[in-house]
């Protein structure tokens, strides 16, 4: 027996996760001979460097350490709840301006977690403190959580969107097909803006969601919560669509919780998420979780997050949103010039930073020519480019691998694919589309 290849000692999740998920395993392929000046990533979920406010974390830095009356033992271990000056300043964020529509009186029903290491750790809590069993989500999938619930022992049931989110008489439909199968939903994961199309969920299919968890727990007789990862929603750039309501305000039954996180709006390096619901075991349980996984956020950077939101959150958002809404536009101006031709359709453009093409009949997965041409893997020279001097690749996110493989939406998956214009420049985005338009070309003329 050699520790390599063994792996009897691991436990499910161990055994599953020490085959890399095909999206790392693509990325870490992409990342190792990345050349920073030829090739252009539209893979990532990266935020835009330039959104970053550098000089706003210095001086909230400074601030933080020279008030330890206000901000007591920064350097320190916190609590596992969250720092108590940073749960205030989000309860006040989301008031003072009028987040979601949530009012005091709402608020003060809810208690405010701050989790471990950004939203996906809260995400990562909730998969342990529940039971194991069917986790309803809308296809296209967030794949990377899906596929670490799958990996944790979960089901995982996507019920395809339309252009306001998750289908929900197409899910009235599933559940009525699963029939005795409904008593193992454990819980629903939804995304406001979806990753990975930027579909905003409507207001009315939020309150129909928590309506339908509402009825499953009452037939079943336990409590099926419904998350909502609003991750992007801060992003929301296009001036024409609803403004979203917070799916706590229709919560009778106390089965509605919003994950937020300030990585989009501030730096991901911070890894500031939060949780706002019904006090209660799910909650304490995610405290608990908290101390588990390394006691508290670091304190230092929940303070100065905290000093940053008191102070410039609106006119922060304010520019994030300018920025995004202008590269937004001019990519879709590309999408639609170069490659109208060859698409069905295309998701994205009102909120986040990915738009979402599907080709009439273009495949874009990892074995498909599109794909060869674009990470010049063709064998061809002539498309790839000399050894040592490869032509200029761009890095995607296959459809393929955002559908969810048991869902309805499995072949046109072959033909979308996700394109970020949040990390690259104008000018680095104008020439991706111009590639990918080659790499249509291309696929065509191997037919
Ligand atoms: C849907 C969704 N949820 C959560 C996250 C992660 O947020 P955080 O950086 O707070 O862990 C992301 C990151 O891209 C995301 O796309």
């Amino acid at each position: 027996m050699t520790m390599d290849s063994d792996t009897g000692f691991l436990s499910q999740y161990g055994r599953l996760s020490a085959e890399p998920s095909p999206v790392a395993r693509m990325m870490a392929a992409f990342a190792a001979d990345f050349r920073d000046d030829v090739d252009i990533n539209l893979g990532v979920g990266y935020v835009n460097e330039n959104t970053i406010p550098r000089a706003l974390f210095e001086e909230a830095l400074h601030e933080v350490l020279a008030n330890p009356r206000k901000y007591r033992v920064a350097l320190n271990y916190g609590g596992p709840a969250g720092s108590e000056n940073l749960i205030e300043s989000i309860r006040r964020f989301h008031l003072d301006h009028g987040i979601g529509g949530l009012t005091d009186d709402v608020l003060a029903r809810k208690r405010i977690i701050v989790g471990p290491n950004g939203a996906t750790s809260l995400l990562e809590g909730i998969a342990h403190v529940l039971k194991p069993g069917i986790v309803i989500t809308a296809d296209p999938i967030y794949y990377i959580y899906c596929n670490f619930l799958e990996r944790l022992g979960y089901q995982v049931q996507a019920v395809a969107e339309d252009e306001q989110g998750l289908d929900t008489d197409r899910l009235e439909a599933a559940l009525r097909d699963m029939g005795d199968r409904r008593r193992h939903i454990r819980f629903f994961y939804v995304v406001t803006v979806n990753n990975p199309t930027c579909t905003v969920l409507s207001n009315e299919r939020r309150r129909r969601l928590v309506e339908i968890a509402a009825r499953l727990s009452r037939e079943s007789g336990v409590a099926i919560p419904v998350f909502f990862d609003k991750a992007y929603e801060h992003l929301l750039h296009d001036p024409e669509v609803e403004s979203p309501r917070s799916a706590l305000l229709y919560d009778e039954e106390g089965l509605a919780y919003e994950i937020g996180t300030l990585s989009k709006i501030l730096a991901p390096a911070l890894r500031i998420g939060y949780m706002i619901g019904p006090p209660g075991p799910l909650m304490k349980a995610m405290v608990q979780k908290t101390s588990d996984a390394g006691f508290s956020a670091p304190l230092v950077n929940q303070e100065i997050a905290g000093y940053l939101l008191d102070r410039y959150v609106a006119e922060q958002i304010r520019k994030v949103n300018a920025g995004y809404r202008e590269k937004s536009a001019a990519t879709r101006q590309w999408i639609d010039s170069d490659l109208g031709p060859w698409l069905a359709g295309c998701r994205g453009g009102s909120a986040g930073f990915y738009y979402y093409p599907t080709f009439q009949s273009i495949e874009t997965h990892e074995a498909s020519a599109f794909f060869r041409f674009l990470s010049r893997t063709t064998g061809d020279p002539a498309v790839d480019g000399a050894a040592g001097a490869r032509n200029p690749r761009v890095a995607y996110i296959p459809g393929q691998i955002c559908v969810h493989r048991q869902g309805e939406l499995v072949d046109v998956g072959r033909r979308q694919l996700r394109l970020s214009y949040g990390f690259e420049d104008l000018p680095r985005i104008r020439q991706a589309i111009h590639l990918i338009k080659e790499a249509a070309e291309y696929a065509a003329s191997m037919r």
